[in-house]
């Protein structure tokens, strides 16, 4: 059986052979589809790319169908149950697990770059207390590209090592100290003695302790959840990051760039929303009604569908274990309670079923932020901060594949023919 495709054009009786590689077309293959010498060809039209392979990449492996995500081969569940973030960070820019050298030198390459430049406290002095911490993440991003004007060498890889080092360093950083601006508390130093996580807590949450120790639970809790979002292949914001970086942008703002696509409800936002959403509800017996406003069309049930999973993702499996594991510490949250409602009426009743709704990675994650203390604003922060490494591996791997170029869609136009300009007194 020949792997290819044989198209008939009914416009000229033309037919064509063209290749099938990975269950794939290349699309500039049907420019050869044409009705005359002059004519352009034949393109593809898929708008929200839904069924578009923009790249092709060696990272994250997911089936939407049969709910499987792996990194590098290696299944989700595996990795949070026994990885770190920053090992999982290793593996994604790197390909392959580290060995006890190599995760040590690495960890120490983050926690050695965790400060930022103090110029960033006067930048945080220039917003209102209370301005979304995604808004400042964004901001505090492409601010950090005005620091590293070496960061625009992209095509040199010893510097692109160093300004991935920095970021995935500096994030927590920046996040915390955009959270303790908006409570007017003074900003915490970042503390190498610390993990990855526990340093991150100490910068949000340690007051007038001589040392801050982070709960032992929730410092797992939060690396594991870092697990977990750490990178979901080419999602709007990745190919955001991939799409700027491709016009060789610096990494600070092509990251700028994908975080401002994570702010939105639909994307990384849904976690945020997804509590606004359960407060909104306000108690279990209010959640038959409000499934049925969201079947007659009058609001989304947030935190549930996917574009990619038909089948319950992953990741809210492994949160919902965790949100045990949280809530025995901190206490329960009283919004599980509908969340759990919701979802048991949901994945019951046919709208859902025949859509294939489950819940995301965004249903259970919000609910166990808030019980370990994080305002609803920092939600989306708290998935910028370690999809800042998945973001980092796809943009490497972009700049790095030959067959990558500046990102540039076609389109097809449906605006006026050409037409002279009509002066103002004519109009
Ligand atoms: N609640 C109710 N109905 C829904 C939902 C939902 N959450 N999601 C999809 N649907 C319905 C749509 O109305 C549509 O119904 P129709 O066929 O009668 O018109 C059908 O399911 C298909 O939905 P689409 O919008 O075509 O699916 P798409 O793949 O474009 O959207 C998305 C995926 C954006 C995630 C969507 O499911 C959604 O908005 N969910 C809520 C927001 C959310 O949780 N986002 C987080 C995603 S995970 C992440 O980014 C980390």
């Amino acid at each position: 059986m020949a792997d290819t495709l044989s198209i008939t054009d009914n416009r000229t009786g033309k037919t064509y052979e063209i290749a099938i590689q990975d269950g794939t077309i290349r699309a500039a293959d049907l420019r050869q589809i044409k009705v005359a010498s002059d004519d352009f060809g034949l393109m593809s039209y898929d708008p929200a790319f839904m069924n578009t392979a923009s790249c092709r990449s060696a990272i994250t492996y997911l089936d939407g169908d049969a709910g499987i995500l792996r990194y590098r081969g290696y299944p989700i569940e595996q990795l949070a149950e026994q990885s770190t973030y920053l090992e999982v960070a290793y593996l994604l820019m790197h390909g392959e697990l580290p060995n006890t050298q190599q995760l040590g030198a690495w960890e120490h390459s983050i926690m050695t770059h965790t400060f930022v430049h103090e110029f960033l406290k006067r930048a945080l002095e220039g917003y209102r207390y209370d301005a979304h911490p995604m808004g400042r993440l964004v901001a505090f991003l492409a601010t950090l590209s005005t620091f590293y004007t070496d960061a625009k060498d992209v095509r040199n890889p010893e510097i692109r090592k160093q300004h991935v080092v920095r970021i995935i360093a500096k994030m927590p950083t920046i996040a915390a100290w955009a959270y303790r601006h908006s409570l007017g508390r003074p900003y915490i130093y970042p503390s190498n003695e610390l993990s990855y996580c526990g340093n991150f807590l100490a910068m949000l949450f340690q007051i007038a302790e001589p040392k801050y120790k982070p709960h032992p639970v929730l410092e797992r809790a939060l690396d594991v959840l870092f697990i977990l979002h750490a990178d979901h292949e080419q999602n709007c914001s990745t190919s955001a990051a991939r799409g700027v970086g491709s016009a060789e942008s610096d990494p600070y703002v092509s990251l700028a760039a994908a975080s401002a696509a994570l702010y939105g409800p639909l994307h990384g936002g849904a976690n945020e929303a997804v509590l606004r959403m359960l407060k909104k509800i306000g108690n279990v017996k209010n959640v038959p009604e409000f499934i049925a406003s969201v079947k007659a069309g009058e609001g989304k049930l947030m935190g549930f569908g996917h574009r990619v999973y038909k089948n319950y993702d992953p990741r809210a499996k492994v949160i919902k274990k965790l949100a045990d594991d949280v809530f025995a510490v901190t206490g329960r949250n009283p919004l599980l309670d509908i969340a759990l409602e919701l979802e048991k009426i949901a994945l019951s009743d046919e709208y859902f079923i025949k859509r294939k709704l489950y819940p995301n990675v965004d249903f259970y994650s919000g609910l166990i932020y808030q019980a370990m203390g994080f305002p609803v604003e920092m939600f989306p922060v708290l998935f910028a901060i370690p999809r800042a490494s998945g973001w980092l591996s796809q943009w490497c791997e972009m700049l790095d594949d030959n067959e990558q170029k500046i990102s540039r869609p076609r389109q097809i136009y449906t605006g006026p023919d050409a037409r002279d300009y009509v002066p103002m007194a004519k109009r």
